[in-house]
């Protein structure tokens, strides 16, 4: 939410900040601005996108080695040319860009105005700058200094980058709770909200802690705690490509997303399972394994995609290894007073490692005691480091606001981690064991079949493109799927679309249908297929138009349904791995049809680092 770009050193700073904006643009989209330090400080910010502040800066003096820039999720104030960042304090000493929430703010400014500061924004981040000048000229400290007694003041959480035209030969930065990476070159410095606009520099990178404030010059970088200790920074070395980090010909970063899935999934388990082998190999659990394999409980927790991968989960984790499981939405479980043991296990999972209701909720489980584990995608995000132990799903990077390779890499690992325990705790035989290996070996090769159909989902999209309401059923695993297809249609596509249990139908949603509403059912050939067979004829009974996602050759369906998107048969426990794809491509279509954004969809953002 939100992305800082930062740069110091021997280049010139104005285009590497625009191309590293351009790729954080999936954080935010609604503002953008950039601010270099020449002689004297400039500031170029507007609404809309990236491309709007280019258009806006050319032809002015651009020259400059240090720079900041944002591109910005609204919290505070309205998306206008003046609530975006970089912000400057009122008399002009600081520039500043943030990411996060101050929630204090109204406060400091209350106290700020008593003193005489003046604000043309509605932002906090405005309020935060002036704070470090207010403190700064009244206590006659150097600018790291009055950077850091401000953050002391500051309740709330940032990603801070701070700049002062006083002490033009550095770059302040700070964190708590919000996402910074800084990129080690030669004689140069790149500090971003992720690794994406650093991956094409440099590999060698340190993330930011909170509380931690760097102090960085062309040639330096001191690395302190807002208290003034001195640390010694960690040097870790990125595992990303560019070429993972762009569209590779695809339209849009969600098609060519969808796309990878075979090659996404396999990723996962590679190196992991193996039909020949007694066991999955998750290296990251090796240490917890007796807690987990034990457990008397397990809550996983979540938001948006990544709680339903969780719902898959409850189901996979209570079928192979009967573990009793509770899903969570994070946001709910950190201020609703949950009952925590200190036995209890808790899976956060999480795509970007970043949500920070997911990252409350983690804390929250550890002072209760509860053993945390994580399943994240990005490397080094902050959820995997705050977790006792866990599993990366090695998808690659998730571009596309819409999640759809992080969920399947997750469900991946929720599958070999129930596959693991089910063993380990007897519940699963050895030849269940290897029957389920081998099928899980065989998804990256169906997935493909899937793929190889999108012509013929595109064709239904088309039919389907101006409807006002979708209802997606599903029931067992493919329940979870509902709610992802209902998601990923209303995220990109901006049409109203609920997935509800099928069998729930009946207690209110089939009051809706009618000959115009289009009425996904997921129903492939598994242990509730003769029941979702009745819940397709009661749609029918009421005229509603059936699109079922079937297995192939199941003719019972495809004579009922209007329209069936074919898939092959898989092991039940699997089912969400393939009933997925179609529904991906399905709102993909959609949304494209509808000429939606699909990439960057309104109001949306990939990291959601505020609650
Ligand atoms: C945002 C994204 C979703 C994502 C959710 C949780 O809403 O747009 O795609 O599922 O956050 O994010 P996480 O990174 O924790 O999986």
């Amino acid at each position: 939410m939100c992305g800082i770009v930062g740069y110091i050193g021997h280049q010139q700073a104005y285009p590497i900040i625009i191309n590293g904006l351009k790729r954080l643009e999936y954080r935010g989209y609604d503002s953008a601005g950039i601010s270099l330090l020449n002689r004297e400080p400039n500031i170029f910010k507007c609404s809309g996108k990236v491309k709007d502040l280019e258009n806006l800066a050319h032809g002015n003096d651009l020259s400059g080695n240090i720079g900041i820039g944002h591109t910005r999720w609204a919290t505070h104030g309205e998306p206008n040319d003046i609530n975006a960042h970089p912000h400057i304090s009122m008399n002009g000493h600081f520039i500043a860009v943030h990411n996060g929430i101050i929630e204090n703010y109204a406060r400091l400014k209350k106290r700020l105005s008593d003193r005489g500061y003046k604000f043309s924004t509605e932002t906090d981040t405005e309020v935060l700058v002036n704070l470090i000048e207010y403190i700064y000229l009244k206590g006659k400290v150097t600018a790291e200094m009055a950077v850091r007694l401000a953050l002391t003041k500051v309740e709330g959480a940032y990603g801070l980058v701070v700049i002062s035209a006083d002490e033009p030969d550095r770059l302040i930065a700070a964190r708590n709770s919000s996402p910074l990476v800084i990129g080690i070159g030669e004689r140069e410095y790149f500090i971003a909200s992720d690794a994406t606009p650093i991956v094409e520099y440099t590999k060698s990178v340190i993330y930011l802690n909170d509380d931690d404030v760097a102090i960085i010059s062309s040639n330096e970088l001191t690395l302190k705690t807002i208290g003034n200790d001195k640390l010694e920074p960690k040097i870790h070395k990125l595992n990303l490509e560019i070429g993972e980090i762009d569209k590779n010909g695809y339209e849009h970063f969600m098609l060519k997303e969808i796309f990878e899935q075979p090659r996404s999934i396999l990723d996962t388990f590679r190196g992991r399972v193996n039909p020949k082998l007694d066991e999955v190999h998750l290296g990251g659990l090796y240490n917890v394994m007796d807690s987990l394999v034990n457990a008397k409980r397990i809550i996983i927790i979540g938001c948006g995609t990544s709680w339903h991968a969780g719902i898959v989960g409850e189901y996979l984790i209570e079928d192979l290894a009967r573990i009793p499981v509770e899903v969570e939405y994070a946001s709910e479980f950190r201020y609703r007073n949950p009952v925590l043991y200190k036995d209890d296990i808790v899976i956060a999972i999480s795509q970007s490692g970043e949500t920070a209701d997911t990252l409350a909720a983690i804390k929250l489980a550890k002072q209760a005691g509860a053993m945390v584990l994580g399943i994240c995608n990005v490397v080094g995000s902050s959820i995997p480091r705050e977790t006792h132990a866990g599993v990366y799903t090695h998808a690659g990077p998730e571009i596309g606001v819409a999640s759809t390779k992080a969920f399947t890499a997750q469900v991946t690992v929720l599958s070999m981690m129930a596959i693991l325990l089910g063993k380990k705790r007897n519940i699963i035989t050895s030849e269940q064991y290897t029957a389920l290996i081998k099928e899980l070996y065989e998804i990256p090769g169906k997935i493909e079949r899937i793929l190889g159909l999108n012509d013929e989902f595109k064709r239904i999209s088309e039919l389907y493109k101006d409807s006002t309401n979708f209802l997606y059923l599903g029931r067992g695993y493919c329940f979870p799927v509902a709610l992802e297809g209902a998601l990923k249609l209303k995220e990109i596509s901006y049409i109203h679309a609920e997935g509800y249990p099928a069998a729930e139908m009946k207690h209110g949603p089939i009051a809706l249908i009618d000959e115009k509403m289009p009425v996904i059912v997921i129903s492939p050939k598994d242990n509730s297929y003769d029941k979702i067979v009745s819940n397709i004829q009661e749609i029918k009974a009421r005229k509603g138009i059936v699109i079922a996602v079937i297995s192939e050759g199941d003719t019972v369906i495809k004579a009922m349904a209007d329209h069936v998107l074919e898939i092959p048969e898989t092991d039940v426990v699997f089912s969400a791995l393939l009933t997925v794809v179609p529904l991906q491509l399905l709102s993909y279509h959609i949304a494209v049809m509808r000429g939606c954004n699909v990439d960057q969809p309104r109001n949306l953002a990939k990291s959601v680092t505020v609650e």
